[in-house]
């Protein structure tokens, strides 16, 4: 959500802050802007829509300056709200929401001050440039301590040209040495290179990059150690190798990452302190949003069924308001592809507070996450540059299968196998080719339905909001025999719906929905592991995937649904990598 990049040494700025900013558009792509400065004059680009709006600045001449790739949270996206924000002597990118920013504003403009945007970050502006005093480091310090939210800042001042202040609050900033000179941003990835020594701020932690140091320290200026970040150049790397987009590339990834996922489970650092947990569990909760809840809902399936284990999912922006009861004992899980996610972290700060274990299933390594919790077990899918998950949701599964695989044996039921499941996705992946000839049944559709039961459920929520993300088609997910108490009323002639069956003994409950739906009117599409429901009059089109044991199947059949939502996606002509009005690690609540 937002991306900033910042550069001081003795290289040109301005290249290295716009290829950064394409490695952060991912992350927010409404509006962009750089500030750059030759020691004299401090110039500032700014336009609404993508990185190459700017590209025409790569020759301003400076060898220090400030970028950021906007996710608009505050106003519209306009070029007065882009970033940098500028007041007086103070050039700023700001990452995060301030939530006191309406307070701070109005008792800035009863002083007289002007505003220029409606953004919350020109107001952290003003306080900088008002409490400078000849210290930039001290007046951001000063700025910082009146603010309430979450921020993540790269500050220029014209009075000391040569320098870069950086904070962190709850929004994730990295510091460091490059080549021939000193980098911030938000993501490894901007700045990354061979030889590269980065740091990963802490909350309530600044940075001053300036010379050929990069100094670091708390609000009371006592300085910090840090430990320099062991990073995987080629992890980082964000090529489409001849795919045209990255969604489509990240599901042919699937098979490798499970290899992965499932092959270094044990090896996670602290897998004995959870194995430990695991054992003496009674009560699991799982919290997480989006796709990552989808996961949690399979993982829960799997767990009751095969442990026999009590779990409970919560959309963490819920948890976190529910005042949930937290027995002594819970283990609480939390999931996320960032690491990043506002409402998930809170969750887990809650959690902490109340005495839980908190486990995290988290791909990105240094992330806030993976500092909260007790325990970090990786899912290894790599970047994940496309705003809709597929990847990331296929290696959550993994883990949490991985889990389930040891929960039963310390359970003593039989132990589930996971063998055989990348195979059976890189199956999968070739026969949902399929679904592309499906699309001219949903492009013009009003909406669409996905049903299921059980794991078939949660692989249906998990299609319906692919669906919806990318393809920007109204859709739901249902327990299919939830559709004849309401929903049913919505199937009209010609309405798709996507019936996930891959268990045997609920099969024919769910063709029941599917026969419901068909004598109104709708275009049945299978996503399914039993041929004979294939042949059917009802199915206009099916995609026949491989068996593995039901609890585990999402990590299959939620495929032909994410190819499904891409090639809609691309007959609709929207951009399936850059959904309208999403980024990809939501860091405000
Ligand atoms: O980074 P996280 O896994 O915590 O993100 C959670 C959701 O924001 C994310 O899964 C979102 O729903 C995706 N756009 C779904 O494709």
């Amino acid at each position: 959500m937002c991306g900033i990049v910042g550069y001081v040494g003795k290289r040109e700025a301005a290249p290295i802050l716009i290829d950064g900013l394409y490695e952060l558009e991912y992350r927010g792509y409404d509006s962009v802007g750089i500030a750059v400065s030759n020691g004299k004059e401090l110039k500032i680009i700014k336009k609404t829509g993508r990185v190459k709006e700017i590209e025409a600045a790569r020759s301003e001449r400076g060898n220090i300056g400030i970028g950021h790739t906007r996710w608009a949270t505050h106003g519209d996206v306009t070029v007065e709200n882009a970033h940098p924000h500028t007041y007086k002597n103070i050039a700023l990118v700001h990452n995060g929401i301030v939530e006191n920013a309406r307070a701070l504003k109005e008792e800035l403009v009863s002083n007289g001050e002007i505003f220029y945007s409606d953004t919350d970050s020109e107001v952290i502006a003003h306080l900088i440039a008002d409490g400078y005093r000849g210290d930039l480091l001290d007046a951001v310090i000063g700025a910082c301590g009146k603010l309430i939210g979450s921020y993540a800042l790269a500050v220029y001042c014209s009075d000391e040209p040569d320098a870069l202040i950086c904070a962190r609050m709850r929004s994730p900033l990295i510091v460091g040495n490059a080549k021939d000179g000193l980098v911030v941003a938000s993501d490894l990835s901007a700045v990354a290179e061979e030889g590269a020594t980065l740091y990963s701020l802490d909350d309530g932690e600044f940075a001053r990059l300036e010379g050929d140091e990069v100094t670091v320290c708390n609000a009371g200026k006592n300085a910090v150690v840090k430990e320099a970040m062991q990073f995987d150049l080629e992890e980082g790397k964000t090529k489409l190798d001849g795919y045209r987009h990255f969604m489509r590339k990240e599901i042919d990834e699937i098979p490798e990452i499970l290899h992965h996922s499932m092959f270094n489970f044990e090896k996670n650092s602290c897998y004995s302190d959870f194995y430990r947990v695991l054992c003496q569990t009674e009560y699991i909760q799982i919290v997480a949003c989006g796709t990552a809840y989808h996961s949690g809902l399979c993982a829960k399936v799997a767990i009751e069924k095969l442990c026999r284990v009590r779990v409970e999912v919560v959309v963490a922006s819920e948890y976190r308001y529910s005042n949930p009861i937290v027995p002594k004992g819970t283990l609480l899980i939390a999931i996320s592809q960032s690491g990043e996610t506002a409402d998930t972290l809170a969750a887990v700060r809650l959690a902490k507070r109340k005495g839980a274990y908190v486990a995290a299933v988290v791909n990105v390594k240094y992330s806030s996450l993976t500092r909260l919790a007790d325990a970090v077990l990786y899912t290894h899918a790599g970047k994940e540059v496309a705003v809709a998950a597929t990847k990331s949701f296929n290696a959550q599964l993994a883990v949490l299968y991985s889990i389930v695989g040891t929960l039963a044996a310390i359970e003593k039921k039989r132990a589930p196998t996971l063998r055989g499941l990348a195979q059976k996705t890189a199956k999968t992946i070739s026969v949902s080719e399929e679904v592309r000839g499906w699309t001219p049944y949903f492009v013009g559709a009003k909406s669409a339905y996905f049903i299921g039961r059980g794991a078939d459920m949660c692989a249906a929520l998990e299609g319906s909001l692919k669906l919806k993300e990318i393809s920007y088609l109204p859709s739901e997910g249902y327990a299919a025999g939830e559709l004849k108490h309401g929903t049913l009323a919505l199937i009209e002639p010609g309405t798709p719906v996507v019936a996930i069956i891959t268990r045997r003994n609920t099969a024919e409950k769910t063709m029941n929905a599917v026969h419901e739906a068909y004598s109104r009117g709708a275009r049945i599409f299978l996503v399914t592991s039993f041929a004979e429901y294939c042949e059917m009059d009802e199915v206009c089109a099916s995609v026949l995937i491989p068996r593995c044991l039901p609890e585990f199947s999402p990590i299959l059949s939620v495929v032909p649904l994410q190819m499904l939502a891409y090639y809609v996606a691309l007959a609709r002509g929207n951009d399936p990598d850059k959904p309208r009005n999403l980024a990809k690690s939501v860091t405000v609540e």
